[in-house]
């Protein structure tokens, strides 16, 4: 099958541009000796794990439910992070992961008689408070009030018996410098309890599979960080793994004239391509310029009720016609993760475009998975 001819709205991850990136993570894994994780959260194509797991060692999680996706798809390392487990999930947890990090002291040691008669291996994620983003406080755990990670304040002198490693996690798409930086605010309040740890975890928001991101440089510091304090380092970028590695390919369904040509579209951002209404930002469309780059200029909207449903201004060489296909870039992220049926809209379908330009059908949803959520 080929793309022009897959139904719209559909999600199509591109199976040679994963593997780009994964060979960029690889190497990064192979010249260090760290261990890449995928991040879940962002990126759950569990069609492609078996890929992913060609490459990197292990798949980390939000909670349970992503646990269980990784156990049962993915196959290796399983670490999960989440700001506090019920009973239940951490006795399944400890059945199905093999590294547990918590954020309180108090839940840590809630769970200690399960964690510790498993086996597994825990760790504390902690809050360097050193804030290296701007303009993105919703994605900065070091914002005053954070409630994301152990502030040194909260502990003592010594690690509680049994904690095993360390996780920070403060980035969101940046390049190797911020994360210096942060490594260094994080040595000086948590560094003393490096030594006789198996494990840090520098968590996600790396772009490291972005033009242009300075390798050698984070490189550097993973060296830096084993030869100095002999603990395996574990990244788990999110992002990064499917990084321009997907589209959502939607068609023109209305031209409606309000101030400008208004296309009526059959994706959705609040339900299809929610970051573009929460981060917010502006996708990439294939083809399109900024608003009066070209010589017709469009807004892009949904057929939902939202009035805020818009994806963005764009301009053209030529107006879109009722039926075009317009091509959206970067959507294999935080996409389908997030996507919701608002307004009972049809949720694309999943799709993969194999090396060889054929495009496979992975998953198809209908109306029973609108309904399925409800009751
Ligand atoms: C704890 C943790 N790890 C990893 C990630 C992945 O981040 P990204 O997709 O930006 O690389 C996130 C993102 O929110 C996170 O909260």
């Amino acid at each position: 099958m080929r793309a022009e001819t897959l139904r719209t709205p559909v999600y199509l991850v591109d199976e040679a541009a994963l593997i780009h990136n994964l060979e960029i993570l690889h190497g990064v894994e192979e010249r260090t000796g760290c261990h890449i994780l995928l991040a879940q959260k962002a990126f759950s194509m569990f069609r492609v794990y078996p890929l992913i797991a060609k490459y990197l060692s292990g798949a980390t999680a939000s909670g349970l439910y992503e646990a269980r996706l990784a156990h049962e798809e993915f196959g290796k390392e399983n670490h999960v992070f989440c700001p506090a487990y019920t009973d239940e999930e951490m006795a399944e947890i400890c059945k199905i992961c093999d590294h547990i990090s918590f954020n309180s002291l108090r839940q840590l040691e809630h769970h200690r008689p399960v964690w510790e008669a498993a086996g597994v291996s825990v760790g504390l994620r902690v809050n360097p408070a050193h804030s290296t983003q701007e303009g993105h406080a919703i994605y900065d755990p070091c914002a005053p009030g954070s409630r994301l990670g152990i502030l040194r304040s909260a502990l003592g002198d010594s690690l509680p018996a049994g904690v095993e490693g360390l996780h920070f996690h403060t980035l969101c798409e940046q390049d190797s410098a911020p994360l210096v930086e942060t490594f260094q605010a994080f040595e000086e309040k948590f560094g003393q309890f490096l030594h006789g740890l198996k494990w840090l975890n520098l968590g996600g928001g790396h772009h490291i599979t972005r033009e242009g991101y300075d390798l050698a440089a984070l490189e550097k510091l993973i060296l830096y960080i084993r030869d100095k304090y002999d603990v395996e380092v574990y990244l788990e970028p999110g992002e990064a793994i499917a990084l321009n590695a997907g589209t959502l390919i939607t068609t023109v369904m209305d031209v409606v004239e309000n101030t400008m040509p208004i296309l009526i579209l059959d994706a959705s951002a609040a339900c299809h391509m929610p970051d573009v209404l929460e981060m917010p930002y502006r996708p990439p469309l294939l083809g399109a310029g900024m608003p009066g780059e070209k010589a017709v200029t469009c807004r892009l909207g949904a057929r939902t009720c939202l009035a805020g449903d818009v994806i963005g201004d764009y301009s053209f060489d030529k107006q879109p016609e009722i039926g075009d296909r317009l091509v959206f870039g970067d959507m294999a992220i935080y996409s389908m993760v997030k996507n919701n049926t608002f307004n009972g809209m049809p949720l694309p379908d999943i799709t993969l475009r194999h090396p060889d330009g054929s495009c496979e059908i992975v998953r198809q949803f209908g109306y029973e998975d609108f309904k399925g959520r409800l009751s």
